[in-house]
């Protein structure tokens, strides 16, 4: 259990390269074997790298287990936290970032989205992937939850984002000062600025986005179904766990792509060819849903990249009820951490260390958990944005592969319990000069 209170947590948060999984860990099991128990954040944690284990306890617990630090950032009674609404919370998401969701309303505008900031990269010479991977989601997110912003509010909300500072869970002091104080700060403020934002869409009887007249029952004719207090806390949980998740999963793909030739080479024939068969023809350039679902090699990228990426627990809970493991007792009250270990297991990964999506080839690339594959967690928990990440990743690699880049050669990509690229995510990009017609179209 390491030092009183500290406990092993320096250890733990030892940067490490982030397609590995962490030495502490590896090191632990090699010792203890699967199922492990440590203290982490002044907390007792249980970490364990059993698929079965993991699966079990992701069904039958349902209380998050979150970090002090991360927990101050959302307020007591969150919509996705508290028991009674965590259910609502989850079928509301999925009204709006489930497939159909997206089919019908989101991917016309991370399309355009990311379109636009693509050519505006090629016309500067460069652009951060995860800085551009973040502006999308938050602005396609602020287009759909609140219809359109005025520009000083959308400014404001943007500046907030500035003070989430790197390695924000870390702090668990909230003192002026202190990065955690300047973000639960930043976080209401940016929390006023959207209820203000509401409040006057209402008074003024203006057009709320789809995802607000969802949330407020104003879809179908129905009744308010939550206060806008609680809407608004809502929107910034999807907010923050929106940014600081797929952007940096985003920059980790495309780096495993620039790493390797022949993804990179095998993705280009894909993406021209769609955009060569629209052409042809004479289709409009948006993309459609069958577009997206026709893109089956981008897919195995994104399947390979968070299978390798996933080096980080996936199933978080607090125990709520003691569990039994073989001759171990999981103890009430202790934080439960669940690494997908499995998928660095060579008897379900041939040469698992290798980024290969082939491997994928045949497979059923729509599944977002299996036994072998749970980078979005498992049961009453299982990520709601997965869909919604996929296809903001698979539109975002399209538009990348119409033009000419590479990632700056300093790139790294670690973890530290959250990804990190400590040199940025730049890419040199330029038009593709063999495909001018790709660019204008
Ligand atoms: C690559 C990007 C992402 C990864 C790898 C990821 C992964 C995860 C994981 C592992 C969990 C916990 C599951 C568990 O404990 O069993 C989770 C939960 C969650 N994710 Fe994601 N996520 C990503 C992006 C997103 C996005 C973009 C959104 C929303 C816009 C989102 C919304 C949520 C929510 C709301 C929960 C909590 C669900 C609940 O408590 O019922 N995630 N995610």
């Amino acid at each position: 259990m390491g030092l009183p209170i500290i406990g092993e947590t320096f250890e733990f948060m030892k940067a490490h390269d982030a397609i590995q999984l962490p030495r502490f860990v590896m090191e632990k099991v090699l010792r203890h074997g699967p199922v492990f128990r440590t203290s982490l954040f002044g907390a007792k944690v249980i970490i364990s790298t059993d698929i079965g284990v993991n699966m079990e306890i992701a069904k039958t617990n349902d209380i998050p287990g979150m970090p002090k630090s991360l927990k101050r950032l959302f307020v007591d009674d969150n919509l996705f936290v508290n028991k009674e609404t965590h259910r609502q919370a989850r079928s509301l998401t999925h009204q709006f970032l489930g497939s159909q969701g997206l089919k019908l309303r989101m991917i016309q505008d991370i399309d355009l989205l990311a379109r636009t900031h693509m050519e505006e990269g090629a016309r500067n010479g460069s652009l951060d992937i995860k800085e551009t991977s973040s502006k999308i989601m938050i602005e396609c997110l602020a287009k759909k939850v609140m219809g359109e912003m005025e520009p000083e509010a959308a400014k404001e909300l943007t500046h907030c984002w500035t003070f989430f500072p790197r390695e924000w869970f870390r702090f668990s002091l909230n003192l002026p000062g202190t990065g955690l104080y300047r973000m639960i700060k930043a976080r209401n403020r940016m929390m006023k600025v959207l209820k203000d934002t509401i409040l006057k869409k209402r008074a003024s009887g203006e057009e709320f986005g789809e995802f607000f007249k969802i949330i407020f029952g104003e879809m179908d004719g129905g009744a308010e179904t939550i206060s806008v207090e609680k809407g608004v806390d809502y929107i910034f949980t999807l907010f923050v766990i929106a940014n600081e998740t797929t952007p940096g999963v985003l920059a980790a793909t495309v780096k495993l792509i620039n790493d390797n030739p022949k993804v990179m080479q095998e993705l280009k024939k894909e993406h021209e060819g769609i955009v060569q068969g629209k052409i042809e023809k004479m289709e409009t350039a948006d993309l459609t849903w069958e577009d997206y679902k026709s893109m089956t090699f981008t897919q195995m990228v994104i399947n390979e990249s968070l299978r390798m990426t996933s080096t980080a627990p996936t199933v978080l809970r607090v125990i709520d009820n003691e569990y039994q493991v073989g001759d171990y007792t999981i103890p009430a009250g202790w934080i439960f951490m669940g690494y997908p270990y499995v998928h660095f297991n060579p008897e379900m990964y041939d040469d698992p260390s290798v980024f290969n999506p082939w491997r994928w080839k045949g497979k059923d690339l729509s599944t977002i958990v299996s036994k072998t594959f749970l980078p979005f967690g498992s049961g009453s928990r299982l990520c709601v944005g997965a869909e919604f990440v996929k296809l903001q990743m698979t539109i975002f690699i399209h538009h990348l592969c119409r033009y000419r880049w590479s990632m700056k050669t300093e790139t790294t990509v670690l973890r530290r319990f959250v990804l990190m690229l400590p040199h940025g995510s730049d890419v040199q990009i330029s038009t593709n000069t063999e495909q001018d017609d790709s660019v204008s179209y």
